[in-house]
Parts: C-alpha cells; structure tokens; sequence
C-alpha cells in the first residue's frame, strides 16, 4: 500500500550544452533517493527537464544559426539520451517551452499582478547573460583590463540602462523568510549552505526584475504582452509545471504532490531556490517545498595551473558521461559519484580513482562474493537454495546474520541525510564480513566431512542470505546489477519491494530457490 506522495526535483538544465558529469552528478543522486523512497512504499513524483528560455539559449541557437525553438528541439535527445543511459526513473520531463509550462507561467504571473505583488520600473544594473543574473555594481569584480566582470563566471557583464521592467516585491519577505528559516532549520541542507543564506537575506534584498523587454525569446506575460518572463521567473516554476499545476486532469496529482519534499540543486543556484523561490510562493499563497539540498562542484585538476576548477562546458573540461560508463559501466559510474564524492561538498574526479574504487568494491568484493557464494550452492547443492540445520553450528549464531541486525535502519539514516559513501560503507561491511566468512568457514573443507553437511548448508544459506540483503540495499544506487543479483539467487520477484526495511530482515530466504551463475557483474579492470 502506498505510503503517499514523495516529491523531488533536478534543476532543469540550461541547453546550450549536452550534459556532462557535473549536470549528471545530481540527476544521479536525485536518482538515487527517488528509487529508495519508492523501495519504501511513496508514490514518487521526480521532476527533470529543460531550461530552454532566455539570453543564454538564444545567444547560443544563434551562434549556430538556428532558430532558438530549432536548436533546443535538437538539444532534447542529448538529455533524454543520457538520463535513459544512467537509467534515471524521472516521471515528468518539463520543456519550458511547451504550451502547458507557459500556462503555469503566466496563470502564476498573472495571479501575483492581481495579487498586487508586481510593479513597473526602469532597471539600472549589470546582467551576466552566462548566470543569467542581475548584479549591483558593488557586487562586481573586475578584471585585468579593468572592465567590470560577474563575481560568479569572471566574464564580462552587459550594463542595463533604464530598461522597462516589471519587478517582483521581494524585499517586502525579508521578515518572512528569516522566520521561515529559524522555523524550519532543516529547509536548506546541509548547514553552511543555510548559513550563507541567512546572512544573504539579512544583508537586505532588492526587488527582483521577473520580465525582460528587450529581447522576446520567453515566456509573453498576460497583463503585459511586450515583455516576455525573465528565464528564471518562467524556469523555477517548472516544479509546478512537472506535477500537473496547468493540467487539469493531473489536478488530485498535484495536490498530493505538492509541496514537495526535496529540491536538489548546485551550490551555485541556491539564491533562486532559497531565497526567490520560497518568496514567490508565499506571495502565492502556496505551502513551501521542505527541503532543499545544495551539493558541492565536481571538480577537474587543471594540468597547467594545478589547481580544482568547477568541471564545466565553457572551460572546456567537461566530460561526457560516456567516458566514464565504457569504462566503469552504467553501474559503477553511478555507485562511483554517489559513494566516493561527498555530495556536500566539491569534489576531485579522476580516472585513477574511479578504478580504484570500482576495483576494491565492486569487482574483488561485491561481485566476488557473488560469484563464489553461487558457485558454492551449485557445486554442493545443485543450484538450489539449502535447507537450514538448525541442529548445525552457523544456524542462528554467525557473524552474518550478527551484521546485518538493524543495517536497514543504519543505511536509511544515512540514505536520508545524502550520506550515500556511507550508506553504501554499512552495505560494504556486511559484504567484508561475508567475504571473511568464507575464508573462515572452508566451505571446501566442511564438504569433504558428511558430519558437517548440516554446517555446510548453514555457511551457504548465510551467504546468500546476506547477498539478498546487500543487492537489495544497493537496489537505489545500481539498480540492474542488483536485480540481476537477486534473480541469480532466485529471489527475483523482491526486486519490486515496496518495504525495503521489511525485505531487510535476516531470515527470510526460503530454501529450493534456483541459483544460478552468471558472467562476472563487475568485470576487474586495469
Ligand atoms: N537552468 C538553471 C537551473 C534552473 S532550475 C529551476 C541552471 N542550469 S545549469 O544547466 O547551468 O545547471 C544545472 C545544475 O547543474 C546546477 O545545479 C549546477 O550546480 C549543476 N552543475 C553544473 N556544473 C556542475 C559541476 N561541475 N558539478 C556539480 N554540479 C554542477 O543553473
């Protein structure tokens, strides 16, 4: 039975470039928390999409000579492609451009007008077209040749001089963001991020300009049909717009939905997603999303300086996640960025690692564990799950069944705090420890003794027992090898639980279940 409405999103990418790892890594960990949230009974919706408005794009369809609307329509398979490689199980995939987002946009819009929230005025300021963002000249840098650079990108910034706008009364929410924040200490995750923001909101904020008037690729607002919605006063409401806000037939799916649990986002836009996007809906009148998570850079050396620069298209260090699934398989690609980068924090990618990793977890222990554990039942109980001695040593006492008591509520912790590296390292326990029992238990050594026939069957139903509940506690992180763990055990039909702390539990694997032995799972590399 379904436990309710889980929520979650994925920034909606720019598409001015294919995605690479950096735009991957938190589709991924989205991922990851919308499969185990469904492995424990919510109906999950997760929203993804593509951010297709605004300067940016049209500069870049441009520079192709294309028709804005032409070059993103040619950007779609780039997403869609590479969230079907890495197996992401999105449910709505939002366009902006689409009819039903410029509904949500201009119902929303519309609404905060009659609401009494928008006014008219001239904009003095600086805009960087690459953060599609507007800077108070004090907030700008400059560089060598002494023009005025974006504090974020350092590239160049266009002066807007007395442009017609409609602007947005965010200052009116200074009072009622700080109090929703002191209410709600847990909105903004993990701390410092909150931190930054509080002092960013205490340090006073300005009206935001939502439309632009000097260019016409978005969004055309209704009370003014000569400006069109600025790129990310039309992009953050594609959260609404992916769980049915416009469509009145996804009406119950929107309410249920809504609010949601988790927004997942870079560190670099938790402004929009803090600050603008909680005052947007409160104007609104509608409740806030509980969370939002903010991760850290993936990062890339760079060979001359020696220095971690933020992994990205326009420095032209990106990396295509193709790269790294020929080499580590759609499966360790994902158990690699989840496990061993601190979602936190920024952090180094490099090949070597990668290897490393995938060598001493997948390969030598997970993947051998299976492949000597299948091996064993075949060889001494042809194919077929034993039957438990409870006469025999290894029947309730062994050092398996005493790691794995209470690991599903240790994993969830961690899985609920985005400790992925370690969840997976309490998953990664169990898996040593079955390892280690082999080695102690002789397996090959108790076969040669009818005595201990009893005992050999115990070894043997524990290994399985304990890679029953390994592959279903790595089912959000790899799902296929996990699943093809379970088929190859006979436990096939668990892959679809929707109790993941029940299918946890020591005891349950029944006997005579077919066991099966298959190619290598994780292939060693190097
Ligand atoms: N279109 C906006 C988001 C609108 S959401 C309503 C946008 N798009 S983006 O394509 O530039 O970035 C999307 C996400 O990718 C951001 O969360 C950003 O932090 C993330 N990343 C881009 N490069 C990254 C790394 N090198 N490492 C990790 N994440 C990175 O901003």
């Amino acid at each position: 039975m379904s436990k309710g409405a889980y929520a979650l999103t994925t920034p909606i990418y720019y598409v001015n470039a294919a995605p690479h790892l950096g735009t991957a890594y938190t589709t991924i960990a989205a991922d990851a928390l919308a499969r185990y949230e469904r492995m424990n009974g919510y109906d999950v919706s997760f929203v993804t999409g593509m951010d297709e408005h605004g300067q940016k794009v049209a500069d870049t369809a441009a520079a192709h000579d294309m028709e804005p609307q032409e070059w993103c329509d040619s950007m779609e398979p780039a997403f869609r492609d590479a969230w079907d490689m890495l197996d992401i199980t999105y449910t709505d995939f939002v366009r902006t451009t689409e009819p039903r987002h410029a509904e949500t946009v201009r119902k929303f819009w519309n609404d905060l007008y009659e609401k009494g929230f928008l006014y008219k005025g001239a904009y003095e300021g600086w805009y960087c077209v690459h953060e599609e963002t507007y800077y108070a000249e004090s907030d700008l840098e400059k560089n060598e040749e002494g023009e005025y650079v974006c504090p974020d990108c350092k590239r160049p910034v266009q002066k807007t001089s007395g442009e017609e706008n409609w602007f947005f009364k965010l200052s009116d929410f200074e009072d009622k963001l700080l109090e929703f924040y002191e209410e709600n200490p847990d909105f903004i995750r993990p701390v410092t991020r909150k931190n930054e923001i509080v002092s960013f909101v205490k340090s006073g904020l300005k009206d935001l300009s939502i439309s632009r008037s000097t260019f016409d690729w978005g969004v055309p607002l209704p009370f003014d049909e000569g400006h069109v919605a600025y790129v990310w006063a039309d992009a953050l409401l594609a959260y609404l717009t992916g769980i049915g806000y416009s469509e009145p037939e996804r009406a119950a799916e929107y309410e249920a939905a809504w609010p949601m649990q988790y927004h997942f986002v870079g560190k670099d836009i938790i402004r929009f997603h803090c600050v603008i996007w909680p005052a947007m809906l409160m104007a609104i009148g509608e409740a806030l999303p509980e969370h939002v998570f903010a991760h850290g850079f993936l990062t890339v050396r760079n060979a001359e300086t020696g220095k971690a620069e933020k992994m990205s298209k326009s420095r032209g260090n990106a990396i295509a996640p193709r790269e790294v699934i020929e080499k580590l398989g759609v499966e360790g690609y994902r158990y690699y960025f989840m496990t061993d980068v601190t979602p936190g924090t920024d952090g180094a990618i490099s090949f070597g690692r990668m290897e490393q990793v995938y060598n001493a977890d997948l390969a030598n222990s997970w993947g051998n564990l299976i492949s000597r554990s299948t091996n064993m039942c075949i060889k001494y109980f042809e194919g077929a799950t034993p039957e438990r001695d409870p006469e025999a040593a290894g029947y309730a006492e062994n050092p398996l069944a005493a790691a794995a008591e209470g690991i599903f509520e240790r994993y969830a912790a961690k899985m609920e705090a985005f400790a992925y590296g370690d969840a997976a390292k309490e998953i990664m326990d169990l898996i040593h420890a079955a390892n280690h029992y082999i080695e102690d238990s002789e397996p090959w050594t108790l076969a040669k003794d009818p005595a201990k026939a009893g005992e050999l069957a115990n070894v043997i139903w524990n290994l399985l027992e304990a890679i029953r509940i390994s592959a279903h506690l790595l089912m959000p992180l790899m799902p296929s090898t996990s699943a093809e763990a379970l088929r190859r055990i006979g436990c096939e039909g668990e892959a679809a639980t929707d109790d993941m702390g029940a299918s946890c539990v020591w005891g349950q694997l029944t006997a005579g279940l077919p066991v099966e032995k298959g190619e290598a799972l994780f292939p060693r590399l190097g």
